[in-house]
């Protein structure tokens, strides 16, 4: 590799790159000053559930890159498929009255996929903060199509991840993520979600559905139903603890919403295309929401590639007359022939190689020997997990469950002396988040729960 006056045969010894990297790359969620002192996990290759890094060691992923590269690896089909594509064109946009194959194929792919969900339209991004600033955009616009343009509010759930830009990050409910950029928009809400472990209410799973729900619909009555436009969440908060709500929580907010005439928007950008054990989260709780936002596992990251459904009802709007009905939105990279290409290939593996009903399996099995972890260990508060998306809640004392303070090192040093025996995870907080790829096999569950067990043996130390 040739870089200006900077001659590199290769990236073993891998110092230049360390180097340039703490002189030259910020990293996301990272205070900078973390990345120059300890050098990143530099990735270079990576083949089915393995990764290795510059200097050749190899790890098992149990991330999945970032809860995204649910077929793997190095996928052959994946990767023909895009070469195939760039060897015709590498790129054309779909604006106004362009469009390209790969992003027709895929619209119909995803029409056919969420047939269950009533689904009639795609618009295509490049993420999933784009997919959801898509969907509360498209909400708005919704509203003003029906002739009710006061409802515009946009309620969410505390914890809940959305995204970065101001529009998502308004929307999500995590503290830590919004400190730094406050002010936030106006007009965004979030209520109390469901989170079975850490509650001051109950320790009744569908009590505090109930409970959850009821506070949604007093906040709602509160502000008055003809302000609000929708109600967003994850069907799993992922980024937010990996919190998983009783079986109760998501068919009640949907009475909610329709008993208030307001959207609601699932933000399926972790759960979609099986990582819960059902091809969607939603539909593992039996709703169908107005608009459904998808990322990562759409085309397991090979290029980045975000996709907003929106309902036949939530659609029909648009066939209105109406001065405002253009979408005025999109992005250069909606529809990117290559990033549609890896979708279409990876969509089929997970349909041909039912990679949900694996997840579930293999998922079953993870939480079992993550609860015997618990025995083991007295500084692990909770395990939970749906599908192969798991967590181990680290606490400073069981019985009261004070968690470990954001910056306290023993979750991060877990972390740590997993990967630095071959097992990648990693922690968010005072949780470490399991979410391998959906290929994942029962034999690959234990070298990674010897590994976690390992590490939490020395770190307890
Ligand atoms: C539920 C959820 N929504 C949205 C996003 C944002 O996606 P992206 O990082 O692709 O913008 C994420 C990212 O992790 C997520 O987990």
């Amino acid at each position: 590799m040739k870089m200006g006056n900077i001659k590199m045969d290769d990236y073993s010894g891998s110092n230049f790159l360390k180097e340039n990297n703490a002189r030259h790359l910020w990293h996301p969620m990272t205070d900078p000053k973390v990345n120059q002192k300890d050098s990143p996990m530099i990735i270079s290759k990576g083949e089915g559930e393995y990764i290795w890094d510059v200097d050749g060691n190899k790890y098992l992923d149990v991330t999945g890159g970032l809860w995204n590269v649910n077929v793997g690896h190095n996928r052959k089909e994946v990767k023909e498929a895009i070469v195939e594509q760039l060897d015709k064109i590498a790129y054309y946009n779909t604006f106004i009255n362009n469009s390209n194959p790969p992003a027709i194929e895929l619209s119909t792919r995803l029409m056919e996929m969420l047939k269950i969900e009533d689904m009639g339209k795609v618009m295509f991004g490049s993420g999933g903060s784009d997919a959801n600033e898509t969907a509360l955009k498209l909400a708005r616009q919704y509203w003003k199509l029906m002739d009710e343009p006061q409802k515009t509010k946009i309620f969410s759930l505390k914890s809940a991840y959305h995204g970065v830009q101001f529009g998502v990050l308004s929307a999500s409910g995590g503290i830590q993520w919004r400190k730094a950029y406050e002010p936030l928009l106006a007009g965004f809400f979030q209520v109390d979600n469901p989170d079975i472990y850490r509650n001051p209410w109950t320790e009744n799973a569908e009590e505090l559905g109930q409970i959850c729900a009821d506070i949604l619909d007093r906040e709602i009555q509160h502000q008055g139903p003809e302000t609000v436009a929708a109600f967003i969440a994850e069907p799993i908060q992922g980024a937010g603890g990996m919190i998983i709500p009783p079986s109760n929580y998501w068919p009640l907010i949907r009475k909610i919403c329709d008993k208030h005439n307001i959207l609601l928007i699932a933000d399926e950008v972790i759960t979609g295309f099986g990582r819960t054990g059902s091809m969607f989260g939603t539909r593992a709780w039996g709703v169908k929401a107005d608009i459904m936002s998808f990322a990562k596992g759409i085309n397991s990251g090979y290029i980045p590639l975000g996709a907003t459904a929106i309902s036949k009802k939530v659609e029909s709007a648009w066939e209105r007359d109406h001065p405002l009905s253009a979408i005025m939105h999109g992005y250069t990279y909606s529809g990117h022939p290559l990033a549609c290409a890896a979708a279409n290939a990876n969509l089929e593996i997970v349909v041909r190689d039912n990679l949900p009903e694996n997840a579930e399996r293999v998922g079953l099995y993870f939480l079992k020997e993550l609860k015997k972890l618990k025995d083991k260990h007295i500084s692990i508060g909770d395990v939970r997990g749906k599908g192969l998306m798991l967590a181990i809640e680290f606490v400073k004392d069981r019985d009261t469950k004070e968690p470990f303070a954001f910056n306290e090192p023993y979750p991060a040093l877990v972390a740590k002396n997993a990967r630095n025996s071959g097992v990648m995870i990693r922690n968010q907080g005072h949780r470490i988040i399991l979410s391998p790829a959906l290929t994942f096999t029962n034999d690959q569950v234990d070298e990674a729960i010897q590994g976690i067990n390992k590490a939490i043996t020395s770190a307890s130390k």
